[in-house]
């Protein structure tokens, strides 16, 4: 496979309805699991899903993974999007948030989060993922909007369930 992911062509920044981005999720996770079939290394996986989700949540303005480096420290990792921060300790932002306490942020408004990191001050909302494997917390799996609300629990709950099976076996 190697035309990227077969689905309908939406610009880039467009805010679908909370169903239609589900619906486009669902699609594309049969054709993601598939790509990925097999793969075992950390960074492989993570540029290819950067780039597959990137490709699939049009709303997202950067996409990508924050891998844990040290006990409480976040370097960035492959992503999609504007250039981030490079290092995020645990103690800040929503990043850090989810880091510290293993459990998905869904942050519809980040002006209503007082520790947010700006990297890109065009963010407006955010969902940020633990990427978790054999016990261990490995990395996060950080989506930015420029839209407000822009994500929904639905697509926190299949994204978190993704990462947990793509990661199961992989080597950090
Ligand atoms: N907004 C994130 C920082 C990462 S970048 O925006 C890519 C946070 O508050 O954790």
């Amino acid at each position: 496979m190697s035309e990227g992911i077969l689905l309908k062509p939406v610009a880039r920044g467009t805010l679908l309805t909370a169903s239609e981005r589900v619906a486009r999720l669902e699609e594309a996770l049969p054709q993601i699991r598939a790509a990925l079939e097999g793969e075992r290394d950390a960074v492989a996986i993570q540029a290819t899903l950067a780039c597959l989700l990137w490709e699939t949540m049009t709303q997202t303005s950067w996409c990508g993974f924050y891998r844990r480096v040290a006990d409480r420290t976040l370097a960035v990792g492959p992503y999609q999007g504007t250039m981030g921060c490079l290092r995020i300790d645990f103690d800040r932002g929503v990043c850090g948030a989810c880091a510290r306490t293993r459990e998905v942020q869904l942050v519809p408004d980040v002006s209503k989060f007082p520790d947010h990191i700006a990297c890109d001050d065009r963010t407006r909302s955010e969902l940020v993922v633990p990427v978790i494997a054999r016990g261990e917390l490995r990395a996060v799996l950080d989506l930015d909007s420029a839209h407000l609300d822009a994500f929904d629990r639905a697509e926190a709950d299949l994204l978190q369930r993704l990462v947990a099976d793509i990661f199961a076996e992989a080597s950090f």
